[in-house]
């Protein structure tokens, strides 16, 4: 074959790879369009005919997590350079390019379950769902602690796909059944045990575990992504930054004071270029920024880059071993 293996390919495998059982395989291999790909636990892969570097680079991107046993929590966030991910009037869209908006998209077929919090819900009247890519829609969790959802909101009224609702113990009576729209069976809600910051984040991922939902998306906004990295709950995050100075508005991320920046988070970090924006993946262990000794030191080996040059990307036969 002489021409080059597109994205759309290397989207199938990881959709294939996303449905393999890694807790049961060290590899897997598979046909996809005629051309076989190995797939090993951990994200290595080899391909028997030339991939182009945009496919490379996508399977180098989602395979290290998306070909690995356990649960997986993630989150996103698309940002300017200053870290704002909303002006103060909460206007979001668009921060990201359609290249970045894409990414989104897959996040959301990767996963299992797909979670807002209530402000984002209210601001954006999210649907959600992947459209720009194939694959399944997530279950949409939104984590509302004093039942104060929009009911019209598209995620109780679409059906385009299972939503959760998430209100504070108290709250969880037929009574104060916030819903008024036609989300039937496709609509549940589920009370838990809300304090001041709202839901404890471990809580919130044990009840998604207990329903299933092992693969999980903290898609935002701010306030809900730092509360899960605070806690120590993301293992991954990928930040989505735009060329872009807004210079007001809504923070990304928000979290505790620290007096040095030995106290900083240094997750472990690869760069990719989507469209005009940055997207670093960022690599966590379970750090706590709630309490600096908790925090594990960073690591002093660099996560490595991908090559800028298309010379260093593989040749007919690509093989790929990532971090
Ligand atoms: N650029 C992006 O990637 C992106 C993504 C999503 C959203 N957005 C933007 O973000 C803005 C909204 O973000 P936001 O930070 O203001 O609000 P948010 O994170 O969407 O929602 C925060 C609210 O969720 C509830 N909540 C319950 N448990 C929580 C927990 N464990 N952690 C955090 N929140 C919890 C709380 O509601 P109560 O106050 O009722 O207790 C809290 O105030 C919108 O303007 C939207 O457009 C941007």
């Amino acid at each position: 074959m002489s021409e080059r293996l597109l994205p759309d390919w290397g989207w199938r495998c990881i959709l294939q790879a996303r449905d393999t059982d890694w807790a049961a395989s060290r590899a897997t291999s598979f046909m996809v369009e005629g051309v076989r790909i190995d797939i090993h636990a951990g994200g290595a892969w080899n391909c028997d005919a030339p991939v182009a570097d945009e496919t490379a680079r996508m399977l180098d991107l989602f395979l290290p997590w998306v070909a690995a046993p356990g649960p997986l929590t993630i989150g996103q966030l698309g940002q300017s350079l200053d870290g704002r991910i909303a002006t103060e009037s909460g206007a979001s869209h668009y921060i990201n390019g359609l290249e970045a908006r894409t990414h989104l998209h897959r996040l959301r077929a990767l996963v299992d379950a797909v979670v807002v919090g209530v402000g984002t819900v209210n601001a954006d009247d999210p649907q959600l769902t992947v459209r720009h890519v194939s694959g399944p829609n997530p279950v949409r969790v939104v984590l509302d602690p004093r039942g104060r959802a929009h009911a019209a909101s598209k995620l109780f009224t679409d059906g385009a796909a299972p939503t959760l609702q998430v209100i504070g113990a108290a709250l969880a009576s037929p009574a104060h059944d916030p819903r008024a729209g036609s989300g039937g069976a496709s609509y549940r809600r589920v009370g838990l045990a809300a304090d001041a910051h709202g839901f404890d984040p471990a809580a919130l991922i044990a009840l998604l575990h207990g329903a299933g939902y092992r693969r999980i998306l903290i898609e935002g906004g701010g306030l809900t992504v730092s509360r899960f990295l605070a806690a120590g709950r993301l293992d991954r995050l990928h930040l989505l930054v735009a060329p872009m100075l807004i210079g007001s508005g809504r923070p990304g991320l928000s979290l505790p004071l620290i007096t040095g920046l030995d106290e900083a988070l240094r997750p472990q970090s690869r760069h990719f270029m989507c469209g005009a924006d940055s997207l670093y993946d960022l690599s966590f262990s379970g750090r706590t920024v709630a309490s600096s000794s908790a925090i594990a030191r960073p690591s002093c080996a660099p996560a490595p880059a991908m090559p800028a040059d298309p010379a260093n990307r593989p040749g007919p036969e690509a093989a790929r071993v990532p971090d």
